[in-house]
């Protein structure tokens, strides 16, 4: 487990191109493959997340060749899996992964695979996926019916009404992409909207697909048809790098061909509501456009102010929710997030996680069930040691919270920022290079 001192530093300044979108890259590989011509992909993620989906896709027949920065996968088609035998597929430490895969093999008739991860995946509910493939005549047998390992047995699936009992785009994905080899329609209604890259590139990929509100139908198709994806810039990453502007004095960086699709941009409206000055247009909420937008933010460092996040926000900030309690511990007054008892499921349980490291660093922060409540005072952090927990963004937070801290931080377990971000360490370097 790799220890790493992050020191106050001077301004962060330059241009920013932030590491490629990992849900999007995840979701380009698996349609790809479910595809039965090939699928270029351009800027697909390289990180230990998306590796994973490229080895689990390899297992199940997809060619996967690199060309430059192209990949190109030759697709099984969408029933093509039923060719391989079956067996262990193992989807590391992620979480999209393990959500969404079962959703194709579930159309598989008479096929059945184990899935399994590391011992963080081995903490996260599957029964959330479980209930609704289950209902379509797939079977989901889960250890304590809840967590992986779990064997996923294909049946002909039938078309089924869903109603989430949490916004979860891993879950809606799931069922939308077993909706494709189900008979009959597939409906699936979200209580409050989530990212929907999923449903974005069903649409480019030619699957009858219509949204209205939040309900989403999907109908069968014989074949998925994709010309080349590109992948923009993740906003989730990028926005370690912001909160860093954003803390630090004096900063200003210009973020270039990041994602702007308004179901990830909570976080950006969270911290202008505090006070953040970041300049650039972004998808206005509510669009539905089959291609991602893609732009540029300008930002610049400012004086910050608690803030209350409401509950239709945190879907469309989850990732970034422990930015939210370090752009807090900095500002002036309270920042409150409630209705976010998912995070105690994520990679590790980010509410406990992050009270317990920020607090570690002198934040004054309270632990509710479904959130926190930060005190801030408008002063910077003390500093100390961040546990990471093999969380990737933990790892990431601790990182910023030491640049912007007055004594810096040291990082224990900084290797998990390579699950999401491989290139974070040298970005961090880069941009803060000018002021040394
Ligand atoms: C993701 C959805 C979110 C998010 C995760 C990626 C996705 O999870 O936290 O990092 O790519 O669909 P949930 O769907 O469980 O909210």
């Amino acid at each position: 487990m790799g220890e790493r001192r992050f020191e106050p530093v001077g301004p962060l300044r330059g241009e920013y191109l932030p590491p490629a979108d990992k849900s999007i890259s995840h979701r380009a590989a698996l349609l790809a493959a479910m595809a039965d011509e090939p699928v270029v992909i351009r800027n697909y993620l390289d990180a230990a997340d998306t590796r994973s989906t490229l080895t689990a896709l390899e297992r199940l027949g997809a060619g996967i060749e690199r060309r430059g920065d192209e990949l190109v996968v030759r697709g099984v088609g969408l029933r093509g899996a039923l060719e391989t035998t079956g067996g262990l597929l193992d989807v590391g430490n992620s979480g999209t992964l393990m959500r969404m895969l079962p959703g194709w093999l579930a159309g598989q008739a008479g096929r059945r695979w184990t899935i399994d991860g590391d011992a963080s995946i081995r903490r996260r509910p599957v029964d959330r996926i479980a209930e609704p493939l289950g209902r379509m005549g797939a079977q989901i047998a889960a250890r304590e019916g809840r967590y992986p390992p779990f064997t996923v047995t294909g049946a002909q699936l039938r078309g089924i009404e869903y109603d989430l009992p949490v916004a979860s785009a891993q879950v809606k994905s799931c069922v939308l992409l077993a909706g494709l080899l189900a008979e009959g329609v597939t409906e699936v209604s979200e209580p409050v909207p989530s990212r929907d890259h999923t449903e974005r590139l069903l649409v480019r990929a030619g699957v009858p697909f219509e949204r209205r509100g939040r309900r989403l139908r999907v109908c069968p198709v014989d074949a998925l048809e994709l010309e080349p994806i590109a992948v923009p810039g993740d906003p989730s990453s990028a926005a370690f790098v912001i909160a860093a502007a954003l803390l630090v004095p004096g900063s200003r960086i210009v973020v270039r061909g990041v994602g702007l699709n308004w179901t990830r941009c909570g976080f950006l409206a969270i911290a202008e509501r505090m006070g953040a000055v970041i300049v650039g247009s972004r998808e206005p909420e509510g669009s539905f456009a089959p291609e991602e937008p893609v732009g540029e933010l300008d930002v610049a460092a400012a004086p910050l102010e608690g803030t209350t996040v409401a509950p239709e926000e945190v879907p469309l900030a989850i990732d970034e929710l422990p930015l939210v309690a370090l752009l807090g511990a900095f500002a002036d007054g309270d920042t409150v997030v409630r209705g976010a008892e998912e995070l105690r499921i994520k990679e590790s349980d980010r509410i406990s996680a992050v009270c317990e490291n920020l607090r570690a660093l002198g934040a004054e922060i309270e632990e509710l069930p479904d959130g926190f409540v930060v005190h801030g005072t408008g002063a910077p952090l003390r500093g100390g040691v961040v546990d990471a927990r093999g969380d990737h963004r933990l790892a990431m937070l601790g990182a910023i919270a030491g640049l912007a801290s007055q004594a810096g931080v040291v990082v224990r377990g900084i290797d998990a920022a390579a699950v999401s971000y491989p290139g974070f360490v040298d970005d961090l370097a880069r941009l803060t290079a000018a002021s040394a």
